[in-house]
């Protein structure tokens, strides 16, 4: 999608990157760039900086950075195209006329129209004569009317038709209804009706406040229990979490995953503000990452049954690799935390969470499961792989406590068991060592950009070519001193894109937009221009533009020199045949 120069420069104009930033992170002056905690991982120290004045953000930490497109496409997780439009919107810009992708969008802003009518009239119908059951259930569950009304619960009445007909009344399309997951049609008939009959509604809400879809629960024990809507255009069950429209406003330090709606809903009831629900599917990547915006540290509660044991095994690497802390909770006496809300009450729970295992003890302790520890070979089997996973804990004093408990667990001295820990440990610190070697030499080898996507595969033209777009970004000015340049001569595409686009801006008299260069860089190339352009200034002298200027010449032009040398070789040939 190509929007037009004057309009993207007109909604980088409207959009300072300050502003824009400042609702999402909460920033401080610090000179001349603004800090704050990076939103795209977990951090204690404020390394995420603004330049207001180059319109960029940069993490020290992380190494994203970008423009205010860039920011929002990360941010919301929109496309280009769509994040262009998230911010026209918010400016109160018109989109240009020939937005062909635009359909697309339009479509989307329907549907979250739609389900927000729908919620709307789910949650209106508990004033219905026909609610009364559903009353008697939500009751009978415990959930109270603040509650009701804080998570927009409702009722689906008992028909064929009630949603269809209360939406195509407000103009909303059958076909609309049935894009949203909101009506099926019959397969032989054509016809359509309804997919929530008599159930008790859940809405989806994403972290936009967008309703995107909805649960539906059944009040007695017919099945399905729980219907959810299909992945719709705007439904993404791997990409949002239940509940995490609230609980992005929460104060608390850490975030709860439960497996369905009605613990979430219990926690919030029961005062823990923090509980999010995946919906009806096993934690994915993308949610990981998604709740790597939001906190440092995720506090795990799924059922104590081996599906809910393997679901947490599952999710803990994903989870750590985001940066995020990982804990454990396990109830006894309840199979959810619901049901251990209405047996134990919230202040059990409390002391549940201070408590909690965390992940070292919990896969101690999952190993020592697959164990028959009063069968010798098992009991050694059991104590090299408790010393192998011991080994990998990071402190001395963890080590020495979990060695401990592992000799105790085998009923070995906690001698051996030390001695053990001590072998694996040296083993893996060789093995790391080596692997660290092998990185400071890449490193050192050659100043190459962090992303992968980024070579400089002519290292004394691309240091020329970082230190003159640094320069130009200062002093565009200095663009008079290259004309002699093209941007054939780079040897990295993306300082050639960068300099022909500024150059163009240059002679047009327009301001240096960095901004609006997402449209011709992508996400790395972007991140790796932010991170540059936030680097210490380098003064700007002539002097050593000129010599930027030459130096990319020199390696940029050599093909053609070669051509030239080749063709003025040929002639004197054919001068001597003469
Ligand atoms: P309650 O019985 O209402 O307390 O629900 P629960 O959360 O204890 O139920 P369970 O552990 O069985 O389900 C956890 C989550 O899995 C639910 O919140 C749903 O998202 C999903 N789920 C459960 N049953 C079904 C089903 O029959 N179909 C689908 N699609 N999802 C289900
Ligand atoms: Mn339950």
């Amino acid at each position: 999608m190509a929007f037009p120069p004057a309009f993207l420069d007109e909604l980088n104009r409207r959009t300072p990157i300050e502003e824009l930033v400042g609702q999402y992170v909460s920033l401080t002056r610090r000179g001349g760039n603004l800090f704050g905690l990076c939103p795209f991982h977990g951090e204690k120290t404020a390394s995420f900086s603004v330049a207001p004045d180059k319109g960029i953000y940069y993490c020290f930490g992380c190494h994203k950075g970008g423009g205010a497109i860039n920011f929002i496409m990360e941010i919301e997780g929109l496309s280009y195209a769509d994040a262009v439009r998230f911010l026209a919107k918010r400016a109160g810009l018109e989109l240009p006329e020939d937005d062909r992708d635009n359909s697309q969008y339009k479509k989307k802003e329907r549907l979250w129209a739609l389900c927000k009518e729908s919620a709307r009239f789910f949650h209106e119908q508990l004033k219905s004569p026909g609610a009364r059951e559903v009353w008697d259930y939500i009751h009978k569950r415990g959930l109270s009317p603040s509650t009701v009304k804080r998570f927009g619960l409702g009722f689906a009445p008992n028909g064929w038709n009630n949603l269809m007909d209360a939406m195509t009344a407000k103009g909303f399309t059958k076909s609309e209804l049935l894009e949203a997951g909101l009506v099926l049609q019959h397969k032989e008939k054509g016809t359509f009706y309804d997919r929530f009959r008599n159930r008790l509604m859940f809405p989806i809400i994403d972290v936009r406040g967008n309703v995107i879809g909805f649960g539906g629960r059944v009040m007695d024990d017919s099945t399905p229990k729980y219907l959810n809507s299909p992945e719709t255009l705007i439904f993404n069950k791997r990409r949002n979490l239940f509940a995490l429209n609230v609980v992005k406003k929460s104060k608390s330090d850490c975030i709860i995953l439960t497996e369905g709606y009605m613990d979430a809903i219990a926690l919030h009831q029961y005062g823990f503000d923090c509980a999010v629900a995946s919906l009806g599917t096993s934690l994915t990547q993308e949610h990981a990452d998604l709740l790597s915006k939001y906190t440092n540290e995720v506090v795990l509660t799924y059922d104590g049954d081996q599906a809910g044991q393997n679901a947490t095994q599952r999710a803990i690497p994903m989870l750590e690799k985001t940066g995020l802390r990982v804990k454990i909770l396990r109830m006894q006496g309840a199979k959810d935390p619901d049901e251990f809300l209405k047996k134990f009450g919230a202040d059990r729970f409390k002391l549940l969470l201070q408590g909690c295992e965390n992940q070292a003890e919990y896969r101690l302790m999952s190993l020592q499961k697959q164990y028959d520890l009063n069968i010798d070979e098992q009991k050694v089997e059991f104590a090299k792989k408790a010393a192998e996973l011991i080994s990998t804990y990071s402190t001395a004093v963890e080590r020495e406590i979990y060695g401990i408990k592992a000799a105790e667990m085998a009923k070995l001295t906690p001698e051996v068991m030390s001695l053990e820990i001590k072998k694996a440990f040296k083993r893996r610190m060789a093995i790391e060592r080596k692997v660290q070697e092998k990185k400071e030499l890449e490193l050192s080898a050659a100043r190459q950009p962090r992303s992968r996507d980024i070579r400089y595969d002519n290292l004394r033209s691309a240091m020329a070519e970082e230190t003159l777009i640094r320069m130009l970004q200062r002093d565009p000015s200095l663009f008079a001193r290259g004309e002699k340049l093209q941007q054939g001569y780079f040897s990295v595409p993306m300082f050639g894109k960068i300099f022909d686009i500024w150059r163009n801006c240059w002679r047009q008299d327009l301001p240096l937009q960095t901004g609006s260069l997402a449209e011709v860089l992508n996400a790395s190339e972007m991140a790796h221009l932010s991170g540059l352009l936030q680097k210490a200034d380098t003064p700007v002298v002539e002097e050593a533009f000129d010599d930027c200027v030459r130096i990319i010449a020199e390696e940029g032009r050599e093909p053609e020199d070669l051509r030239a040398m080749q063709e003025r070789l040929k002639r004197k040939k054919g001068y001597g045949g003469n």
